[in-house]
């Protein structure tokens, strides 16, 4: 039943480098506090001359070149992202053309912290119709934070992720099985409420810049995170019939580390199997899942025959998890990974 693979990994993070001490001289913050609660110690935020498409291309290029791929075999470039270029046309549009990828077909998805397993499922299905699928996760989040809103200021960074899909022909991380979710009962809990057709963007946020906001309620996002990731978690596995204990790693979306912790314990899968690297790069939205596996294969952590689980909780609410199989390790570049 399995249908298609990663067979290359791009990801990308600006060079520059906020730290709690940075963040708690601009507000009411401490190092202390945004440790103890999220375990975050920076995260990498975009400079001016950056935007979505910019961070993307660098993310694409990054997986063609590793791979040594041409632009020009991709069929599709779905684009997944919470901070878009501009409302249209879609982000994906403007990287097409950087990459010169002629023949692709370009589009973007608002998926939040699970796009990327949603997008992934879609590429999956692509797949199978022998199409070759870049699927990209980038965020640009910086610049839709609430400054005054310092419980959810702190949380987030900047990056951007891309991958490789095409048909399995039994290399690279194949998509052994997935399952995602979404719940539109609760969009309130956490939006960008203005700026499309509902509301318009309120005239003391044009003064200060005009671009939009987070709105988050983070003690409820926490509840129905942990409560979710870890029901899919048990999903994705009974399906598969497989016991936790047969997974070597879990790829959590770096949401922030009580969340990775309380959704282990939920599990009873051990920390050591779970990888976070949330203290460096906080939590980078549809990207994060690509930057950890980035991470991941550029420290040489994972090894083939492996089996890898990712799990994902974001705005929508959306959620999801998915079972991977290294057949063998994907090429990999991380531009701007901290050492
Ligand atoms: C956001 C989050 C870290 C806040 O932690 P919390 O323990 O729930 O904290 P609370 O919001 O209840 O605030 C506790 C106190 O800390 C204060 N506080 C909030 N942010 C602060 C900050 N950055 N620095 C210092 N104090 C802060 C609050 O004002 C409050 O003070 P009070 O008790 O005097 O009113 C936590 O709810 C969380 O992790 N939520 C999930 C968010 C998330 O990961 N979302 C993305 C999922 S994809």
């Amino acid at each position: 039943m399995a249908t298609s693979a990663i067979v290359s990994i791009g990801a990308y993070v600006p060079s520059r480098v906020v730290t709690n001490d940075d963040l708690s001289k601009i507000m009411d913050t401490s190092d202390e506090w945004i440790r103890t609660r999220t375990g975050i110690h920076q995260r990498h935020m975009a400079v001016a001359e950056e935007t979505t498409a910019s961070m993307s291309f660098n993310a694409a290029q990054a997986a063609l070149e590793t791979a040594a791929m041409d632009a020009g075999d991709l069929d599709w470039i779905l684009l997944c992202t919470d901070t878009p270029e501009m409302w249209t046309p879609a982000t994906a549009c403007f990287v097409q053309e950087s990459l010169h990828a002629k023949k692709a077909s370009a589009i973007d998805l608002t998926g939040g912290c699970a796009g990327f397993l949603q997008t992934l499922e879609l590429a999956d299905a692509a797949a199978q119709l022998g199409k070759t699928v870049m699927v990209i996760g980038t965020e640009l989040l910086s610049r839709s934070m609430d400054w005054s809103d310092r419980s959810t200021a702190v949380l987030f960074g900047d990056g951007a992720g891309a991958v490789i899909v095409t048909p399995d022909r039994g290399h690279g991380i194949q998509l052994t099985h997935s399952r995602t979710y979404s719940d539109g009962s609760q969009t309130e809990i956490l939006q960008k409420p203005y700026g499309g057709t509902r509301h318009a963007i309120p005239p003391e946020i044009v003064a200060h810049g005009g671009h939009h906001r987070i709105h988050m309620e983070g003690r409820k996002v926490f509840r129905h995170a942990v409560h979710r990731m870890s029901q899919a978690a048990r999903e994705v596995l009974a399906d598969m019939n497989m016991d936790v204990d047969t997974i070597d790693w879990v790829v959590p979306h770096q949401a922030n580390q009580r969340i990775l912790t309380a959704v282990a314990d939920a599990l009873h899968i051990p920390m050591d199997k779970v990888f976070s690297h949330v203290e460096n790069y906080a939590n980078t939205g549809s990207a994060s899942i690509i930057l950890a596996l980035a991470d991941m294969f550029q420290q040489d952590l994972i090894l083939p025959q492996q089996r890898l689980i990712s799990i994902a909780f974001g705005d929508g609410f959306s959620w999801g998890s998915a079972i991977w199989t290294v057949q063998s390790l994907p090429p990999t570049r991380f531009i701007g990974r901290d050492q």
